[in-house]
């Protein structure tokens, strides 16, 4: 339709852009660029009113929240410490997958020693670590980190981390191990509440053809 308004669809670059696009394709939307070979921030498709959008992991759930793109492929552990504020999450992508953990070094005091000070927590995912470190009753410091949260407590800024592990090399090379699971983790689409109502037929269309898709690639 000529004068119909662009959906947009936002979307990191890396693991989450490499694994939705066969999605994507096979809803019948092609990217007509790579954002890794193109410095462009909106990427045209195949379908002259779909727009890709190519934003940090962790803004994805903000650019939805206030409707500067429609849609988005976000990672549960991004939208665990978003908090959902704004959006729908109505399909699992079942896309990359790994485990939220607690870990440290195979002698890591665990649950702390009476008389000793708190335990430190490094992680990117604080409200993740807080929420589950509470539910547990034991009271922890956290510590804010941005990246390579192993390093952490091999150099005695933290007791333990808070950290994704998806094959569990990164722990392994750095003498560390997996004390507890958090939780599983795994790239959700997630909706505009605005432009669920006002493009509804056409963002329900593109869920519709998602989610066959996905059925698809869990049936291959
Ligand atoms: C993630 C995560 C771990 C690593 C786990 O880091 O934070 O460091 O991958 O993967 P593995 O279990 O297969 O070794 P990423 O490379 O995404 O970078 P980051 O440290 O910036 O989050």
């Amino acid at each position: 339709m000529a004068n119909e308004q662009p959906l947009t669809i936002a979307l990191s670059k890396g693991r989450i852009f490499e694994q939705t696009m066969p999605l994507l394709e096979a809803a019948g939307i092609r990217a007509l660029d790579d954002p890794e070979r193109s410095r462009k921030l909106i990427l045209d498709t195949d379908d002259p009113s779909v727009k890709l959008v190519i934003i940090r992991a962790s803004d994805v759930p903000t650019y939805v929240q206030y409707g500067a793109a429609d849609l988005g492929v976000a990672g549960k552990d991004v939208l665990l410490e978003h908090g959902g504020e704004g959006l729908y999450e109505p399909l699992d992508l079942r896309i990359a997958r790994c485990r939220l953990m607690v870990a440290g070094k195979p002698e890591a005091p665990f649950a702390g020693r009476p008389g000793r000070r708190r335990l430190r927590i490094a992680t990117k995912y604080v409200k993740c670590a807080e929420r589950h470190f509470a539910a547990k009753g034991q009271q922890v410091e956290i510590i804010k980190l941005y990246g390579s949260m192993e390093l952490a407590p091999l150099v005695g800024l933290a007791d333990l981390i808070v950290d994704l592990v998806e094959s569990g090399n990164t722990l392994k090379a750095n003498g560390l191990v997996p004390l507890e699971h958090i939780c599983d983790i795994s790239s959700r689409l997630i909706v505009n509440k605005a432009s669920w109502k006002m493009k509804h037929a056409r963002v329900t269309a593109l869920l519709g053809a998602l989610r066959g898709a996905v059925e698809g690639q869990a049936a291959a």
